[in-house]
């Protein structure tokens, strides 16, 4: 079995990406446009997950020592429940770290179980419930990791 490699998000992946987007998410899913947007602000830190050539998830982060937030995670349908979600998260989780931050938070749909149990297992814990964020009757949660191990990458 071929092994699934991170690395950075460049602009010729959107087209690839946003077919993902389109697929997990039935409702609010980004535009290309607003991944053109995303990727042009030095802020954000993006990561795709490449299986034998094809782009299988995607992530991203806004990155504003001493925070940082979650902007995005997805892995395409066919690729669930190989741990591809929780490796793009610890991407997320150590460039949060290695950029100085302190905590890494997000939000999510609180009836979004799947990936509400991908963040406890990564340590995030929820601290805060924003009624009707979504939609009427559909809340988000607050979740947030902290503190973050202080990371110094030797490369940069
Ligand atoms: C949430 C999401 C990112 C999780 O991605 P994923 O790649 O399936 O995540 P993982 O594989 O790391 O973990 C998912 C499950 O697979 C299991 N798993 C992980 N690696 C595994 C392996 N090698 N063998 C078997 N099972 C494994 C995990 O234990 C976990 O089980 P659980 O969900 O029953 O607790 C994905 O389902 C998704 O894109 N959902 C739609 C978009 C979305 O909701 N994004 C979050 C918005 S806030």
């Amino acid at each position: 079995m071929s092994a699934i490699h991170l690395r950075a998000m460049q602009w010729p992946d959107i087209t690839e990406v946003h077919a993902i987007e389109t697929s997990v998410f039935a409702v609010d899913d980004w535009s290309v446009e607003q991944f053109w947007s995303e990727l042009a602000q030095p802020t954000r830190h993006y990561v795709v997950a490449v299986d034998d050539g094809v782009i299988v998830g995607y992530a991203g982060c806004f990155v504003l020592p001493p925070d940082a937030d979650v902007q995005t995670i997805a892995v395409s349908p066919a690729s669930t429940g190989r741990g591809v979600g929780t490796a793009l998260l610890q991407w997320l989780v150590a460039c949060a770290s290695r950029s100085g931050c302190a905590q890494l938070l997000l939000e999510v749909r609180a009836d979004n179980a799947k990936a509400i149990g991908l963040y406890e297992r990564a340590g995030f814990e929820r601290i805060s419930i924003r009624r009707d964020y979504y939609a009427p009757g559909v809340d988000a949660h607050i979740m947030r990791l902290r503190p973050l191990a202080r990371v110094v990458d030797d490369e940069q």
